[in-house]
Order: structure tokens, then sequence, then C-alpha cells
């Protein structure tokens, strides 16, 4: 760990948003104070309503708290219309397409087409209030559309990642009941045409009933099969619609968007968040961590077809009214300046990646940031994974050329938007440290007893009061939304939100995360339950039982190694290795492929017959195994496992 401290530069800090600690405390302490006045005040200044709310937060129906009761208003009003009388002519969005080409999307421009097709889906496709409607898209503008125009609309989308496969998008698709899918041709990377659509095509020949039509979005323009009656071109279609569609009047509380991800069983949870608070929240983090001015140009690298993509491309941008740039490619093509080049030609202001993308583009590219004039940015963020000292100090010193300040920002799928983080103006900073919750966010590192975890010990990672973006419910599944969050820690006898991570307070009171207690990998800054790798692995036939564990891996922070009995052992084989993986590209995607395979005869197991993940884990990473192992059934098992991973 670095121990310098970073102080907020002061040329921008006297004019920043929240220029000090001082102002810092002022609004954490009137949160403290009191909580409801604290978010009264923020919905009033930040949110158009169209009708106002009776209530900031009922707790009656612990834990599905209900923010801003019997409100009204609508998520692309505030995004885009209300931005019209003084912002029509401002980009919008800024996009790139992996070739180099660039689209300026003005206010008035993304009003246009965000209500035509609105129109398109309610005229042509009868989508209504309360629908699901499933994206599987590329990174182009048509994403942020068609989630745009759902929300007008009042219906729910529920963004699939391009990465993930037919078998996957299906499981979601059913999951969700959806009614439409959106997607594209494909799109391009690395210079070359890929293709979305054929994969849409298998999830649909098995399944998901629910679909009633197909919207293809022509991108690359490359041959693709077409099913009459049930596929619909956009291209053809989007012209004749008018660019005049009312928005819906939503409740506070009406579903915005599922968003599902994977969690410590093999079926992924689909993360159901509502609309006021989630929208709020996602404004006054861009805001305020962001430390955002006027002619600012945000970009943040992430795909739409994450949380991140969601809350920092789509929906906090376009409502804090700022330009949000959306980016096809990859930042290391056509060479590994590519990023560097973005920044200098678009005036880059706010520049917010993954570590594993900064790894990545450190070591493709060391000196690269030098070749070019990085002199607007100011802020330099991070989300997804722990930053190691190692990026962290090439980050600070060459991309921010030892001036811009580094937010680490700790949040989740769950929480909608960031909840620890620094903010740029008055946070001094340690590298690899989210530092302290933001303003109206109540963070505690507990034991299970709500009891405080002592300085410098590791404790659990818990929100000890109710925010306006949190998770309102996993679809269709209130049990394992009241289990998965609610179940692990109480404070005072009541429950509160566990976030599956441990953490630990300093002596100074910032918060470092630890990473995640339970069974969930974190590949690239994305999250794997481990079960829903066995599960795939499981469907290989030669498998009699697998355990799948975390790896520490140079860029993707964590790599995933599965550990797998054979039905027949002699069926071991390099070839199995490459056809086990098929299966989990098959099954998942190419996102949680397996960096090692190691074919064992038995797995360590408890004579209760739990397996021992912790000595697995141990093992692969070389480390001595300190656990007890007379529990074990067979303790002999550790140093046969051990001698074949040592080998492979
Ligand atoms: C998990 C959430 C939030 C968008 C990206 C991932 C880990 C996230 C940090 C950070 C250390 C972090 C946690 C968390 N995580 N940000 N700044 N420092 N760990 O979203 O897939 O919902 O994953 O990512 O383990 O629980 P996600």
């Amino acid at each position: 760990m670095l121990k310098e401290i970073f102080k907020p530069n002061p040329e921008f800090a006297k004019d920043a948003l929240i220029p000090s600690m001082d102002a810092y405390w002022k609004l954490q302490n009137k949160a403290i104070e009191d909580y409801d006045g604290f978010w009264k005040d923020f919905a009033d200044e930040k949110i158009e309503w169209l009708a106002p709310y009776d209530k900031v937060l009922d707790e009656s129906d612990a834990p599905f708290y209900k923010w801003f009761t019997n409100g009204k208003l609508n998520v692309s009003n505030q995004c885009i219309d209300r931005h019209l009388e003084t912002k029509a002519n401002q980009n919008a969005i800024i996009f790139e397409g992996d070739k180099g080409d660039v689209e300026h999307i003005t206010y008035a421009q993304l009003s246009q087409r965000v209500n035509k097709m609105a129109n398109l889906l309610k005229n042509e496709f009868g989508v209504k209030k309360g629908d699901r409607v499933v994206l599987y898209m590329p990174m182009i503008p048509e994403a942020a559309y068609a989630m745009l125009a759902c929300t007008r609309l009042g219906a729910i989308h529920s963004i699939v990642f391009g990465g993930f496969s037919s078998a996957a998008l299906r499981d979601r698709i059913e999951d969700a009941e959806a009614k439409i899918v959106i997607t594209a041709d494909g799109a391009f990377r690395k210079g070359k045409p890929y293709m979305l659509k054929n994969v849409v095509d298998e999830a649909l020949t098995k399944g998901a009933k629910s679909i009633e039509a197909v919207l293809v979005v022509k991108r690359n323009f490359e041959e693709i099969t077409w099913k009459e009656g049930r596929d619909h071109a956009y291209n053809d279609l989007i012209d004749a619609q008018s660019d005049v569609c009312p928005f819906e009047a939503m409740d506070s509380e009406d579903p915005l968007f599922l968003l599902y991800t994977s969690g410590s069983t093999g079926k992924p949870k689909g993360v159901l968040h509502t609309t006021a608070g989630y929208i709020l929240w996602a404004q006054m983090t861009m805001e305020w961590v962001f430390d955002l001015r006027k002619n600012d140009v945000f970009w943040c690298t992430a795909d739409v077809g994450w949380i991140t993509g969601h809350t920092y491309i789509v929906y906090g941008p376009l409502a804090a009214g700022t330009t949000t740039l959306m980016f096809e490619g990859v930042p290391t093509y056509p060479d590994a300046g590519r990023a560097w080049k973005m920044v200098q030609d678009h005036n880059i202001t706010q520049f917010y990646t993954a570590p594993t993308a900064i790894r990545l583009l450190h070591k493709t590219g060391e000196d690269e940031p030098k070749k070019y004039d990085l002199s607007k940015l100011r802020i330099l963020g991070t989300v997804g994974e722990p930053i190691d000292p190692h990026a962290w100090k090439w980050y600070y010193e060459t991309v921010g050329n030892s001036k811009c300040a580094i937010v680490d920002t700790y949040w989740q799928t769950e929480t909608g938007g960031h909840m620890i983080s620094p903010l740029p103006g008055a946070t001094a900073i340690k590298p690899g440290c989210a530092t302290f919750a933001l303003p109206g966010i109540i963070a505690e590192v507990i034991e299970e007893d709500g009891t405080p975890t002592p300085v410098g010990e590791k404790g659990l990672m818990c929100i000890t009061r109710p925010w306006p973006s949190m998770i309102r419910n996993i679809w269709g599944d209130p049990e394992r939304f009241k289990k998965a969050y609610f179940g692990d820690c109480k404070k005072e006898g009541k429950a509160v939100y566990f976030t599956g991570d441990g953490a630990m307070i300093d002596e100074d009171g910032y918060l470092t995360i630890t990473g995640r207690t339970d069974d969930v990998i974190n590949v690239s800054g994305h999250r794997m339950g481990t079960a829903e790798v066995e599960a795939a692995i499981d469907e290989h036939n030669a498998v009699a039982t697998v355990a799948v564990v975390g790896v520490p891996h140079e860029i993707k922070g964590e790599g995933i190694f599965a550990y797998i009995v054979l039905k027949n052992p002699e069926d071991a084989s390099e070839e199995l290795k490459v056809a086990i993986n098929k299966v989990i590209k098959a099954e998942i995607g190419a996102i949680a492929l397996c960096d090692g395979i190691a074919f064992v005869p038995d797995l360590p197991k408890t004579r209760s017959g739990k397996i021992m993940r912790r000595i697995l884990r141990s093992i692969v990473k070389g480390e001595e195994i300190t656990q007890d192992t007379s529990t074990l059934e067979d303790p002999s098992i550790v140093a046969i496992i051990e001698g074949i991973v040592k080998e492979s």
C-alpha cells in the first residue's frame, strides 16, 4: 500500500461543488440528524415532480422500503425534456465508433430519437407500462435511446450484456417474461464486424415463449437470418414515427429496470430498481463524485450491460444535463493510445474506468498517455474492484499528470449508485481506499450482531439505513431478496443491508474494502458466482463434481480456477479442458471461461460433505495450508491436489 496521502488539488478544490471536509461533514451531519429532511431537500431540488410525494421514507414493510411515496415523475423527462429549454443544442451524447466514426447528438436530437423510438415500441409492438423489454445491444446510441424510450412509456428494461451466451440470454428473458427483445445485427470490434442477432435467434429457438417481437438495429449491415412476422428492422420503421410521444406519469416506486447479477447460488438475481430514488441518487452522485461543471465531457468506459453503464453512461450524466461519451470499441485498438487519443479529441474532463482496464492500458502502453494532450482531465475514477498500488500510481502520475483527483468508487448493482467514494474537492486520498461514505449514506463496518468492528480489523460492510437508490426486490423472489441482503446482519435487533463485502476502518476513519466474503469471484470488475460457473461445468458429460475458486490474475484481478473430478479419471486431457471451456462459453459466455483447470481424484470435503473452498483457494495461490484439515473426510487428499496443481 502506498503510504502517502494525496490532498485535493487546491487550484480546483476552491471551485468544487463540495470544496472541503467541513462542507462534507455539514451535509453528512444533516443526514445523521434529520435523515428525511436531508433527502427531502435534494428530492425537491433535483426532481421535476409531476405530482408531489406524501412521505419521504416509508419503513412500515421493511426491508421493502418505499421512497417518496405517491410522487409522480418520469425519468425520460428528467433526462431529456426538462433540459430542452436551456440545453437543446448542447451535446447529450458523443458517440465514437470502433473505426473512429464520430456522431454528436444534442439534447434536441436525443429528444427526437427517443420519442420516435417510444412511438415505435408503443404503436408497432404495443409496449406499455409494466411490460418487460430485454435489450441485447452493442455500445451504440440506440441502446441509450431504447433505455430512455422504455422509461418514457413506463416499460421495464432488462439489459443483458452482449458477452452473455444465448442460454444466459434465454434464462433472463424467461425469468422476466419479457415481451420484446431489442438487439442489433451486431457491431464492430477491433476493426471487424461481430454478431449479436444470431445469439438472439438461438435464445428464442428453445424457449423464451413470451417474446412476441424482435426489433433489430442495423449497425454493421452483415447478413443475418430473418424470421418474418417476428423480426422487425428498426432502420426501416423509425423514420415514419412521430417525434412526439407524451411521457407516462410514473409512481416513485414503479419499477424502472431489472438488471441480473450473480449471487451465491446458480441462478442469477434480477435486481429491481425503481423510479424516483434511483434517478435522484444517480444525478446526485454524478454531480458530487465527478464534481460536474458546465462544458464537461464525461467518459465512462463501461458497457451499458452493467450497472456502471446504466448509472454513469446514461442516467446519471443525462439527468445531470452533461455530455456523455459512448464508445463502441476497445481502448487498445487500433493501438495502445486509442483511449488517450479519445480523451484528447473529445476534451474529456472526467475519465471513469475499472482497475482491470488500467492494468491493461498500463501494460500495453506505459508511456502512451504522454503522447496526447490530456490537460482537460480533472478527475479520474475507478470502480469494480480494489485498485492495486501499482495501477494507482501509474493512473495518478502518468495519466493524471499528478494533478487529477482519483475517485475510487465503491458500490454495487444493488446500490444503484456510488456508496463510498472520495469527493474530489474535499477528501485527502489514500491510494487503494474508498475513503468515506457519501453524504446521506450511513455505512458501517460491523459484526453480525451489529457491534462495531474494532479499528484495523476486518468486519462486514453494511449500509445500516435504507437509501433512495437501493435494490427494492429480486424479480419474482422476495424471500431470496430478504435472505440475500437482510439475512446476515442485525443492528439493534433490526435487519440491515449487508453488501457481501468485508471492510476495514483505519485510525483516521477511512474505509478500505477487503473483498467478498461469499462465494463470488470478481473477474475484471464483474461479479461471477462460483455456483453459476460450477453449474455450467456440470453440464459436461464427463464431469462428476466440480468446485470453482478465484485465483489472482495479472490483468483481470481475479481469474477462475476449476477443480474437477471426472466420472472416468482416464478421460483427463488437454482437449477435455478445451471442451469444458466451450460448455462454459455456451452456458454463460466468454467472461466466465476458466483460466485454469485441474483434474483431481476428489475434493476436500468435511465429513458432512461440505467442500472446503478455503483450502482450494490456498492451493491454487500456492499458499501454505494453515487451515485445520483434521475435519476432512480424507485429509490426505490435500497433498494429492497440491501435487496436481503444482504440475499443471
Ligand atoms: C462488487 C459489486 C459497481 C459497479 C461495478 C461492479 C466490488 C465494486 C469496488 C471498489 C473494491 C469494489 C465489491 C462489490 N467492488 N467497487 N471501488 N473497491 N471493490 O458491480 O458486479 O455489482 O459488483 O464489486 O466486491 O460488492 P457488481
